[in-house]
């Protein structure tokens, strides 16, 4: 009894440490619903931001003087917390960038553009973010290769004996495969250690994209044996601007730079020059140092709060509970229309019958009410969701849909929140029925 005492006391903690849940919406409380498209930010974070440039900002790997040191120091830590973190070997496997669409270009554009030729095979899936599709199809119009797509099956999951077939029939043509851990429209977690073997059993390589994982399932990269994996920090409580893509050192050794200047040399002459160290070599020009390590500092923090609520498995338990809650309170409504299965985490994507939001395109459903006014109504009572296609066009036309409106849950999300939200959207949609 005293230990879920505690325990409640520490969820209900967690949003006191996010300042921006002091503030009032038109006197309501803030119900941030929208943690897939970005988290909010603790204290911690925004302190440790606010420490860099108050106390030691000055740029790194360059000056010998007391700031330059500090600075360095830091960065070269925040890379070493991601490895832990992820439980890379080294922190040289880890290169600090923007977000995922980052790593994920930087990894096409490197690895894919040296290893991929003319009628080879890139497989992604049905169910990819437009930042795992676009890079692949820009780098296809230089190469040529084939770009295919792992099905989802009528459980809205990836349909892996597909994939174990496709890769036994292409063989040494299949170079790369590339998808996404949790999906952020179906909230579907996909077996990665499975694909990555599968991938592995041909020669190919794995990518895993855990945009929305990476802050509610434990990721152990040597575990999972992928290739490569990336993420992006402003959705796990740290800065915008800040994330990191993991890559094997193994193939980073053999792997070609990526943009030229600033830290990734070694030397410089008129006529060549020569590569730096690992991890820096792929960390061109001054980064982004305040924010990556703030990026450090958000990790500690995730890993201390994942601690103190009682694990991941707690944090997965928390998040499911508050997933049923919401579609249970749905059940009898005709209206409530989901997208996927229940069977789901971080994001509950669902439609409402006889309207159409933002994104669709005009006049291609005329009898739909335009739900622009169910989302102000939403908005001016305090209740951020998202609505459109969530950078997943395909997977809604896949499923011959049109944008959705998706409800995304952060490590603050509470059950009152969930109340809330609920009343909101019925009172919404029967205001304009
Ligand atoms: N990929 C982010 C989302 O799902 C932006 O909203």
């Amino acid at each position: 009894m005293k230990i879920l005492i505690m325990k409640k006391n520490n969820k209900n903690n967690i949003k006191k440490q996010f300042p921006i849940f002091k503030q009032k919406i038109n006197g309501n409380p803030l119900i941030y619903l929208d943690s897939a498209a970005t988290t909010q930010k603790p204290q911690d974070v925004i302190d440790c931001i606010e420490d860099y440039y108050s106390k030691y900002n000055s740029n790194i790997h360059r000056s010998a003087h007391q700031l330059a040191r500090k600075a360095t120091e830091k960065w070269i830590e925040a890379h070493e917390i991601i490895a832990d973190f992820l439980n890379a070997k080294s922190y040289k496997e880890i290169i600090f960038l923007r977000n995922c669409t980052e790593g994920i270009n930087l990894f096409v554009n490197t690895y894919g553009k040296q290893n991929l030729k003319k009628g080879d095979y890139v497989i992604i899936s049905e169910m990819e973010h437009h930042s795992n599709i676009v890079p692949w199809q820009i780098l296809q119009k230089e190469i040529d290769f084939n770009i295919e797509y792992i099905p989802i099956n009528s459980e809205y999951r990836l349909d892996l004996d597909w994939l174990k077939k496709r890769a036994d029939e292409l063989k040494d043509k299949l170079k790369i495969i590339s998808v996404v851990h949790i999906s952020n429209v179906l909230g579907t977690v996909n077996d990665i250690k499975e694909i990555t073997s599968i991938a592995h059993s041909v020669g190919a390589v794995s990518l895993v994209d855990a945009a929305q994982s990476v802050a509610r399932l434990k990721i152990d990269v040597q575990n999972i044996d992928c290739d490569a994996l990336v993420f992006s920090g402003h959705k796990i409580y740290g800065p915008t601007g800040s994330g990191a893509i993991y890559v094997k050192e193994k193939i980073l050794e053999k792997m070609p730079p990526y943009m030229g200047g600033g830290e990734m040399i070694r030397e410089v002459h008129k006529d060549s020059f020569s590569l730096n160290e690992l991890p820096w070599r792929y960390e061109a020009g001054t980064p982004n140092i305040a924010d990556g390590i703030a990026l450090g500092e958000a990790i500690e923090w995730f890993n201390k709060t994942v601690t103190d609520l009682g694990g991941y498995e707690r944090l997965v338990e928390h998040e499911k509970s508050l997933i049923n809650r919401f579609l249970s309170n749905f059940e009898e409504m005709e209206w409530f229309k989901l997208f996927g299965s229940k069977e789901r985490l971080g994001v509950i994507t669902f439609n409402i019958d006889g309207f159409s939001f933002s994104g669709c395109k005009k006049g291609t459903v005329e009898s739909n009410k335009y739900g622009e006014e169910i989302i102000n109504f939403l908005s001016s009572k305090g209740l951020c969701i998202r609505d459109g296609f969530h950078c997943a066009q395909p997977l809604h036309e896949r499923f011959d849909k049109g944008p959705t409106l998706r409800v995304s849950l952060g490590i603050y999300s509470d059950e009152a929140d969930i109340d809330r939200a609920v009343k909101l959207i019925k009172e919404g949609v029967l205001r304009v029925m």
